[in-house]
């Protein structure tokens, strides 16, 4: 059996190759341990590349009143208290150096006339603090990184998808993976292994998550025995492109309001003086995004069900430098020139703030061995992520977290993958393929998932559209056990498809029961039947797997912010 899979050994396995899992190698790395990069589709493509307003980070260069403190309280203040608060500290007093960083890596952004990185307004941050390239941030990001990654001594294998990750009670000791080039196993003996897949925004019908974004970690963690934190908490960027079809979710960055792009309903009103008077459409994603969608119940929507945003009155010149890739993007998808047309926009799933959970400090999970960082992992962002935050994070968290492993591992045991675990996994994942005839067509459960979390787990929901989605999600569980394809190993989509869809299922069982759980409404969780924010729930909920292989909850405290870091929070509210 040994020749029919291929063996990798390795200190660290790195599980994604978006901005988290590329600066995390480069860290553990120049630690002098073996790393070894494994993603889903080329080195490249990640989602990373759709934050692309910015990185947040209080350099002060635009508004020289800006500091760490203040970024802390806006990020715990629009995260609704809910934020670990040593995880948004790290992160503000961390984010600056890490700009610095990726432009000694060789990051081109934007400069202000004295020659500055140039920052630019975004929602619920205080100051204009988004470093920025253009509307193309992340694009320059996953750039910078690769070309790191590729000239360290750093192993990198694209087009393999995990299947599992093997652990005991001492902790993980590898992961297997099919490697789609060659229809191939491939089997990782791992010291240590880094989840960074990013989230599993495409569990839903209309999201701006590329196709890989579907909840892989967040099932290969919670099957290693992981506990994942916040699940509900499902972040609705504002502005999603409406029309056409085919573009339908597509991002359409922040960084137009940034620039002072407004928002409109059907009646030529800009509505959201009626929703948030002060901050207008720089009110934190959760704010806009339920504006939009109350406007657009009211009637008050466009043709396609959006609403407008109009940034026209800023003249071609302007825009053409600010924002070439909306400028292509519309002219290009939808035949629309935002230099002189308004463009139609509707709330689109864009992120998940909660994950895996893990430590503040080095990101490690509760399974020994096994770490997490970036959008897979919970606790920084709270009930709603600023934009931005999700480059600072996977910069900053990415960075401790290659650092931790690269610390764990010079005590950790060498590690081995039994024949009896890979003949095992072989022979579950084989098992998809085998039926000559096919079997239940995964596509149609994909589908079927994803109708329900879009039709009843969206921005406002309520109990009983979610109890609704949870009797789906369990018969599509009992469907699931009836799917397979036809053909072989190589590039088989329907085999990645049947693949994905167990971890797809896992992220929305968690996200409905969480959400069902809390019986309240903050930040990006809103409930109809319960529209207040509730003081007995400043709480995560935790998920776990029981031994008898059912999904078991619970809610616990925040951590109490001690109060060195109380006096920086602007805002009453935090207990
Ligand atoms: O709107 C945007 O450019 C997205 C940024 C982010 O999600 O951080």
């Amino acid at each position: 059996m040994a020749d029919s899979y291929d063996r990798v050994k390795t200190d660290v396995l790195i599980i994604g190759a978006g901005g988290a899992g590329m600066r995390a190698a480069i860290s553990a790395s120049e630690g002098n341990a073996s790393v070894t990069v494994v993603s889903k589709s080329l080195l490249g493509k990640a989602h990373t590349v759709m934050a692309e307003g910015g990185i947040a980070a209080s350099v002060g260069n635009v508004d020289s009143k800006d500091n760490w403190m203040v970024h802390f309280s806006d990020t715990i203040v629009e995260g609704v208290y809910l934020a670990n608060w040593r995880m948004a500290e790290i992160l503000a007093t961390e984010a600056p150096d890490r700009v610095y960083e990726l432009e000694k890596f060789g990051a081109l952004f934007d400069r202000t006339p004295e020659g500055m990185i140039m920052q630019r307004a975004f929602g619920g941050h205080t100051y204009r603090r988004l470093c920025h390239v253009g509307d193309k941030t992340g694009l320059e990001l996953i750039r910078t990184l690769e070309d790191q990654t590729l000239h360290r001594n750093i192993a990198v294998f694209d087009e393999v998808y995990i299947t599992k990750i093997f652990s005991n009670d001492k902790g993980v000791y590898g992961a297997i993976g099919i490697r789609f080039r060659t229809g191939r196993f491939v089997v990782f003996d791992a010291k240590s292994i880094l989840i960074a897949t990013g989230g599993g925004g495409r569990v839903y019908k209309t999201t701006s998550n590329s196709w890989e974004s579907t909840g892989d970690g967040l099932g290969l963690a919670y099957d290693a025995g992981a506990v994942l934190m916040d699940m509900e908490m499902i972040q609705f960027h504002p502005t999603g492109m409406v029309y056409p079809p085919g573009v339908k979710g597509l991002l359409v960055t922040e960084g137009v309001r940034g620039e002072g792009g407004i928002l409109l309903n059907s009646k030529g009103e800009r509505f959201m003086k009626s929703y948030s008077p002060k901050k207008m459409e720089l009110d934190a994603r959760d704010v806009v995004a339920r504006s939009i969608y109350y406007e657009i119940q009211k009637g008050n929507g466009t043709e396609h069900g959006g609403v407008y945003l109009d940034i026209s009155h800023k003249g071609a010149d302007f825009i053409k430098r600010k924002l070439p890739g909306m400028y292509s993007q519309f002219m290009d998808f939808a035949g629309v020139d935002i230099t002189k047309q308004k463009m139609e926009v509707a709330p689109t799933v864009h992120y998940q703030m909660g994950g895996i959970k893990v430590d503040p400090e080095t990101c490690k999970t509760n399974v020994n061995g096994l770490f997490a960082a970036g959008e897979v992992a919970s606790g920084l962002h709270g009930a709603n992520r600023l934009g931005g935050n999700s480059l600072a994070d996977i910069l900053v968290f990415g960075k401790r977290a290659g650092e931790a492993i690269s610390k764990y591992i010079k005590n950790a045991a060498e590690s081995s993958v039994s024949e009896t675990d890979i003949s095992k996994e072989m022979t579950r994942v084989a098992r998809y393929v085998n039926d000559a005839n096919g079997g239940t067509n995964p596509y149609l459960l994909v589908e079927k998932l994803r109708d329900t979390m879009q039709n009843n787990v969206g921005i406002v929901r309520n109990g009983n559209d979610l109890s609704k989605a949870l009797k789906d999600i369990e018969s599509l569980k009992h469907e699931y056990n009836k799917v397979a394809v036809r053909g072989g190993m190589r590039y088989n989509q329907g085999l990645l498809t049947c693949l994905e869809l167990g971890n797809m299922l896992i992220a929305g069982e968690a996200i409905v029961r969480s959400a069902l759980l809390r019986k309240e409404s903050r930040g990006a969780h809103t409930r109809s039947d319960f529209p207040k924010k509730s003081r007995e729930w400043l709480k995560n909920i935790i998920i776990e797997k029981s031994s008898d292989g059912s999904m078991s909850l619970d809610a616990v405290k925040v951590p109490v912010m001690p109060d060195r870091l109380k006096q920086f929070v602007k805002e009453e509210g935090y207990e």
